[in-house]
């Protein structure tokens, strides 16, 4: 049932080309995106104002990516918010939004209070579901369901991915709609969407390189994830993965918060994950690496094919290939999954069913 692996966790990994090619092949047509099937019209689309993304965990961490691409791409306000905290906060919510509720089990319990909530609002509902017939699933006014297919390691990796591909495509196709992109944008966007399984496919056959580096941290007490955009959401996600499978301590933070105090845990030794994949901020980031190597950390730089003078700084490079800066974090979180992965097998760890962890939360 592992496909030859050795777990789940490294079999859904590896089936992330495919998951993603299966959720782009789902909505797209001829070239085009055609999201009809969710039941969020083109025309619904275009009078959305504002969107609230609500979600828990891995999934927030795309609703982080989400709040910059759909800024950035079809110019809408975004909100992002933890369901266990949006649904006790009284949020204010204003006409002309949508709600967008992103879960892999469609059955985490405050993310469905979030989305109760929002009905109760009468705000529609768009869920970005993986398990067809959940809670989720049913109550949303609109469905978008990812193609991930049966999720079983209890961290997620090939969900998350799909969610992403949810989150470009609501983006692209808001864009198009609102008529803030131009048609030849729009044709190159999903074009290069298409390039991404295969990319995906060449990080993964980096793997022996990460598992390298991944055995020698082993031992590791902390480590720090900095990036600035959208790499700091893919940092708060490869942080999580690190923590809730590997047991050791890590965070994540916006690169230019370090200096604002947990710059004083960096000492001698202490390993500093540095992402930088967008262009536009790479020299900041590249300078907040800097500070902390100089106070003694190890330093590994993850960006794109081309930036080589990050090992000028980096004490160790991983590189994935160049995208559309939107679509970067698909690429650069499959690198994070697998240190997490090869730090908790070389620690003897049970990867797939991590201590106090549920697959599903549906408590709160
Ligand atoms: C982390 C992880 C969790 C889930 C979170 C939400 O690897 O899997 O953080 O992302 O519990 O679960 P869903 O997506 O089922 O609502």
């Amino acid at each position: 049932e592992k496909g030859g692996y050795e777990h789940f966790m490294l079999k859904e990994i590896h089936e992330q080309p495919r998951a993603v090619r299966d959720t782009i092949g789902a909505y797209v047509k001829d070239g085009k995106i055609d999201l009809s099937e969710t039941g969020l019209t083109d025309e619904k689309l275009q009078e959305i104002e504002r969107i609230y993304i609500v979600a828990c965990g891995s999934a927030y961490h795309v609703g982080m990516v989400g709040k910059y691409v759909i800024e950035e791409l079809a110019d809408i306000p975004v909100e992002v918010d933890l369901a266990s905290e949006f649904r006790y906060r009284n949020p204010k919510l204003v006409k002309n939004s949508l709600v967008v509720i992103v879960s892999q089990s469609g059955e985490t319990a405050d993310s469905l209070a979030a989305l109760r909530l929002a009905k109760e609002r009468k705000i529609p509902v768009l869920g970005i579901v993986n398990v067809v017939g959940s809670s989720i699933a049913r109550e949303s006014d609109y469905i978008l369901y990812t193609y991930a297919g049966p999720e079983i390691s209890v961290a997620t990796t090939k969900a998350y991915s799909t969610q992403l591909i949810a989150m470009y495509l609501l983006a692209i196709q808001a864009a198009k709609v609102k008529d803030v992109i131009s048609e030849e944008r729009y044709a190159a966007l999903i074009e290069e969407l298409g390039t991404l399984p295969e990319k995906i496919q060449k990080t993964l056959d980096d793997k022996e390189r990460i598992q390298w580096f991944a055995s020698k941290y082993a031992n590791a007490k902390d480590v720090f994830f900095i990036g600035r955009g959208i790499d700091y959401a893919i940092s708060m996600e490869g942080s999580l993965k690190m923590k809730e499978i590997s047991y050791i301590h890590s965070e994540a933070y916006a690169a230019g918060e370090l200096k604002h105090g947990t710059i004083s845990l960096i000492e001698d030794g202490i390993l500093v994950v540095g992402v930088a994949t967008q262009a536009a901020l790479f020299e900041k980031t590249i300078s907040n690496m800097v500070e902390v190597k100089s106070r003694g950390a190890y330093l590994m730089g993850l960006t794109t094919y081309g930036n080589y003078n990050i090992e000028d700084t980096a004490d160790f490079a991983v590189y994935v290939p160049q995208t559309e800066s939107f679509f970067a974090t698909s690429l650069a979180i499959v690198p994070l999954q697998l240190m997490g992965y090869y730090v908790s097998v070389a620690k003897g760890l049970d990867v797939d069913k991590p201590r106090n962890l549920a697959k599903s939360v549906t408590v709160e």
